[in-house]
């Protein structure tokens, strides 16, 4: 069994806008439904979508809208990412694999989660993910720059990111239960606690995290390039 969970509970701060971006029109359709549509549309048996228990409603709507039937659960999300994706392991069923995905990721498409699947059904944690293209520097509090990483080494990090179910949920246990923070993605939380290999796959440039409002823009340029319409 290959789970997913979507992750649709954050607040859109540094969008600025008063309904939370996920929910935000892109092409005339809510910025949620497309990622679900890919996974609709992929080799994903079961979806776990968990949204602020506020718009439970508006997420139920999106899935009768576009006819979404791989979702089992809406379960409610917390304050933090880490917990959002923590409620959401509890609704997953041990024995498979999981894809956590961000629902602001839109872009994703359904043969790149495939691909992601094809990885960890072979047993392999693996994350999406581009080779950056800008140099990147890491700086001090003042902004000096502190050193200059080799660019050809560093990996930007997408969603999906994928894991053993079992192994997942006892990195995330250990992680909430020695009161740890600071990860920002799944993987970070998978490195520190469990510490076996994980893969990066390439993705695509287009997968972008729809978070201040240009990414819209792009994101409707790159929908209408693929053949989406209002
Ligand atoms: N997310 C979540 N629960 C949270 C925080 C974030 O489910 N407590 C989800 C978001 O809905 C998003 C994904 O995690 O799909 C990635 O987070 P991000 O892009 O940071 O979204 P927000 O936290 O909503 O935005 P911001 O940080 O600007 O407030
Ligand atoms: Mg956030």
């Amino acid at each position: 069994m290959v789970s997913a969970i979507i992750l649709a509970a954050g607040k859109g701060r540094r969008m600025g806008s008063k309904l939370p971006k996920q929910y935000l029109p892109l092409l005339g359709r809510p910025l949620l439904a497309y990622s679900l549509l890919a996974y609709e549309q992929s080799l994903v048996d079961r979806v776990v979508l968990v949204v602020d228990p506020l718009d439970r409603d508006r997420a139920e709507e999106i899935l009768q809208r576009y006819q979404i039937h791989k979702v089992s659960a809406i379960v409610a999300g917390g304050r933090e990412r880490c917990d959002s994706v923590f409620a959401g392991l509890q609704k997953v069923d041990d024995g498979g694999q999981v894809l956590i995905h961000d629902g602001a990721r839109a872009l994703i498409r359904a043969e790149e989660i495939n691909t992601a699947l094809s990885v960890v059904s072979r047993g392999e944690a693996c994350a999406m993910g581009m080779p950056v293209k800008d140099t990147i520097k890491e700086v001090g509090e003042d902004q000096s720059v502190i050193r200059t990483p080799d660019r050809s080494r560093l990996w930007q990090v997408q969603t999906p990111q994928c894991f053993l179910t079992e192994e997942i949920k006892e990195a995330y246990r250990r992680y909430l239960q020695e009161e740890r923070s600071g990860a920002t993605d799944d993987a970070a939380i998978y490195e520190l606690m469990i510490g076996k290999k994980l893969y990066m796959i390439e993705g695509s440039y287009e997968n972008l995290k729809v978070t201040t409002p240009e990414d819209l823009l792009m994101a409707e340029i790159i929908l209408r390039r693929r053949g989406w319409s209002p």
